[in-house]
C-alpha cells in the first residue's frame, strides 16, 4: 500500500471536514454551508461512504479529503498530504529535492558536459585525433553515430582539457571533483584521459556523469573509466539510458549487453533499447534505474560473466521487478557488436529467443541430467536455493515441478531438503538470501491510472487534452499526476521532479502500466469517454443522494430545484457520452 493510499485510509473525512464547518447528518450524507464560499443555504455535502465531498453550489466540484485539506489551507499536494498524515500518524518519507549537494552535483554535470564538448570538438578537428577517427571507422561507426553519442577524443597533453575547463570558469577544484584532472604529489594538476578514444557516459537525465575512455594502441588497460565522484558510480551506471530510454519503453525491454561497442553500434544497427551495465554483472541499483521504464530486462552476456553468483542475484532482481529475467545465448566468442554487424537479423532473433535466466540456470547446472542418487542431491542443493527465493507462488511452483522432474523426486522431498538447507546445518555459507519486497503501488483506480500511463508514454496524445478535467480524476495523486502532465511534463523524470516525493514511486507505478500495442489514441478517446461517464454518473449520484436525503430532511425548496435544474443539464451530457461510447 502507497502512502497516499494509508493515510487516506486512516483518516476519517468527517472528522477533518467538521474542523472546518459544521456538518449535519441528512440521511448518509452529511450537509453544511460550503466552507470554500459565502452562500445561506447549504449546498455542500460530504459523502463517508466514498469518503468525498461535493459542493454543487458556486465551486460545483469536489475530491477526496486530501483535495478538500489542499482547497482550504491553500496547501500543495505534498503540504496537505504531510499534514493529514501527521494528524493519522504516517510517517513520509522526506523531500529529496532538499539535497544540500545538489548545487555542488550541478556544476559537477556542467564541467563534465564542458569537458565531452571539448573532447568531442578534438575528435572531429584536430589533427592528433586522426588515430581515433580511423579506428571509430575500422569498427564501422558513423559520423551520425558519433554525433549521437558524442564520441571524443582526449589529446596526448598533460594540461589541456584543464586549462580549456580554467578559462571557461571553472574552478580547479570543480575539474578535480569531476575525476577530470588528477593532482600528483607535488601538486601539479594534469588531465585524467590522455591519448584515448572518450565516450561521455549520461545518466537518464541526460546529465553527462562520468567518461568511458578506450585506448587506442592495444595498451592495457583496455578501458578507464572515471573514478568514483559525487555524481558517478560505475556500479550503478548503465551506458546508453540516455539515448534508449524511449525505445525501452515502446519496446518494453530492455537489452542489457557489457560493453560501449556493443550500446554504439546496437543503436546504429536499429536496436535502441539496448543499454551496458560498464562490464560487470548487473547490481540492483542498475535494475532500481530500469525498473522505472520497463520490468523486462534480457542480459545478452557472454557465458563467463553469467556466473552463478550473478544467477543467484537475478532471483532478487525478478523479484523487485516482479516479473522475469532473461538471458540471450550469443554464438561462442562473439560480443553483440560483432553480431549485430555482421547479421542485424539474427541479433533480432537471438533477443526474441532469450530463456528466462533459471532456465538457463537449470541448463548450465544440469545439461546432462542427473542420474544417479549422489548427483541428484548437489543438483538439488544448487537449484533449491535459488528456486525458494522465488517470491510469486505460481513461478516458484513451476520450477519446483520442474527440479522434482529432473531429479525425479517427489516436490514433497525437495521441501525436506529444503528446510533441510534453510536450518543452516548445511547451508554452503549459511547466509540466506535477503529479499527486497518490491514497493508495489496499489492502483485503486484502474482507468485513471491507464489513461495516465497513456499520457506518459505517448505525450502526442496530449494535444487532445484539453478536453480532460481534472476532476475526471477521483483521487487526488492521479489529479496531481494529470496536472503535472498538462502543465507540459512530457517524461517520467520531469513528472517525479514537478511531484511531491510521496508521489514518486507511484507514477513508476503508472509509467510501467501495460499497454497493448495499436490503435493508440482510440484507446486514448474511449478511456477518456468513459471517466467523463464516470464523472457525470458520480455527479448524478450524489445528487440523487441529497435529494433523497433533502426530501427525508425537508431541507429547502429552493436548494432542490437548483439541484434539479443542473441535474438535467447534467443527464442530457450523460446520455450524450453514453450514446458515443455504444457507438464507438
Ligand atoms: P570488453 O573487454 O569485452 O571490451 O569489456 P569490449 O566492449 O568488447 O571493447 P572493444 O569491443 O574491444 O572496444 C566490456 C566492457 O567492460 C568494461 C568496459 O565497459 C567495456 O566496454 N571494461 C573492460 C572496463 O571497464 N575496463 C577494462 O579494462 C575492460
Ligand atoms: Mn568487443
Amino acid at each position: 500500500m502507497s502512502v497516499i493510499d494509508e493515510v487516506k485510509q486512516r483518516t476519517d473525512i468527517v472528522a477533518v471536514i467538521s474542523q472546518y464547518t459544521a456538518l449535519q447528518k441528512a440521511g448518509r450524507t452529511l450537509r453544511a454551508l460550503c466552507p470554500f464560499h459565502n452562500e445561506k443555504t447549504p449546498s455542500f455535502f460530504v459523502y463517508p461512504d466514498r469518503q468525498s465531498w461535493h459542493c454543487f453550489g458556486a465551486c460545483s466540484t469536489g475530491g477526496d479529503v486530501i483535495s478538500f485539506v489542499m482547497k482550504k489551507e491553500n496547501m500543495d499536494f505534498g503540504e496537505a498530504l504531510r499534514l493529514l498524515a501527521e494528524r493519522a500518524g504516517v510517517v513520509i518519507p522526506t523531500r529529496v529535492d532538499k539535497d544540500p549537494d545538489k548545487d555542488k552535483k550541478e556544476r559537477l554535470f556542467l564541467v563534465n558536459e564542458a569537458a565531452a564538448g571539448y573532447y568531442h570538438n578534438e575528435f572531429l578537428q584536430s589533427s592528433a585525433a586522426e588515430n581515433a577517427r580511423q579506428y571509430a571507422a575500422k569498427r564501422g561507426i558513423t559520423p551520425q553515430t558519433i554525433s549521437d553519442f558524442q564520441l571524443g577524443f582526449a589529446p596526448n597533453g598533460w594540461g589541456m582539457l584543464l586549462q580549456h575547463l580554467l578559462d571557461k570558469g571553472f574552478s580547479e577544484q570543480e575539474i578535480l571533483d569531476a575525476g577530470l584532472a588528477v593532482a600528483s604529489d607535488d601538486g601539479k594538476k594534469h588531465d585524467r584521459f590522455r591519448g584515448k578514444l572518450m565516450f561521455p557516459i549520461r545518466d537518464d537525465r541526460k546529465h553527462v556523469t562520468g567518461f568511458g575512455a578506450r585506448v587506442l594502441d592495444g595498451s592495457l588497460p583496455k578501458y578507464v573509466n572515471s573514478p568514483q565522484t559525487p555524481v558517478f558510480e560505475k556500479s550503478g551506471t548503465l551506458y546508453g539510458i540516455d539515448l534508449a530510454v524511449s525505445a525501452i519503453r515502446k519496446q518494453d525491454l530492455a537489452v542489457i549487453v557489457e560493453g560501449y561497442m556493443d550500446v554504439i553500434l546496437a543503436h546504429q544497427g536499429g536496436f535502441a533499447n539496448v543499454i551496458a551495465s560498464m562490464g560487470t554483472a548487473i547490481t540492483e541499483k542498475q535494475v532500481n534505474v530500469l525498473k522505472k521504464y520497463t520490468g523486462n530486462l534480457a542480459l545478452a552476456l557472454d557465458a563467463d560473466s553469467a556466473g552463478e553468483e550473478a544467477m543467484l542475484r537475478c532471483v532478487t532482481f525478478e523479484n523487485i521487478l516482479d516479473s522475469e529475467l532473461r538471458v540471450i545465448l550469443l554464438p561462442e566468442g562473439k560480443d553483440p557488436d560483432e553480431v549485430i554487424i555482421e547479421n542485424p537479423g539474427m541479433w533480432k532473433e537471438l533477443v526474441s529467443k532469450a530463456i528466462p535466466v533459471l532456465d538457463y540456470t537449470f541448463n548450465t547446472v544440469a545439461g546432462t541430467p542427473p542420474t544417479t542418487a549422489h548427483e541428484k542431491t548437489a543438483v538439488a542443493r544448487r537449484l533449491l536455493p535459488l528456486i525458494s527465493g522465488i517470491k510469486e507462488p505460481v513461478r516458484r511452483g513451476h520450477y519446483f515441478q520442474k527440479l522434482a522432474r529432473l531429479t525425479s523426486t517427489s516436490e514433497r522431498s525437495l521441501e525436506d531438503e529444503l528446510t533441510k538447507l534453510q536450518s543452516g546445518r548445511n547451508a554452503p555459507s549459511g547466509k540466506r538470501e535477503t529479499q527486497i519486497s518490491p514497493s508495489k503501488s496499489s492502483f485503486s483506480n484502474p482507468r485513471e491510472e491507464f489513461c495516465l500511463a497513456l499520457l506518459i508514454r505517448y505525450p502526442e496524445l496530449k494535444e487532445q487534452i484539453e478536453c480532460v478535467l481534472p476532476e475526471y480524476f477521483d483521487t487526488s495523486e492521479n489529479r496531481e499526476i494529470f496536472l503535472a502532465l498538462k502543465q507540459g511534463c512530457s517524461d517520467v523524470a520531469s513528472l517525479k521532479d514537478k511531484l511531491d516525493e510521496a508521489v514518486r514511486d507511484y507514477v513508476d507505478g503508472i509509467a510501467r502500466i501495460n499497454i497493448p500495442e495499436g490503435r493508440i489514441e482510440e484507446k486514448y478517446n474511449d478511456c477518456v469517454l468513459r471517466l467523463r461517464k464516470r464523472f457525470l454518473q458520480n455527479i448524478e449520484m450524489k445528487k440523487a443522494e441529497v435529494l433523497r436525503s433533502e426530501s427525508e430532511t425537508g431541507g429547502s425548496a429552493a436548494e432542490l430545484a437548483k439541484q434539479e435544474e443542473q441535474g438535467i443539464e447534467n443527464t442530457s451530457k450523460l446520455l450524450e457520452v453514453t450514446q458515443k461510447i455504444s457507438r464507438g
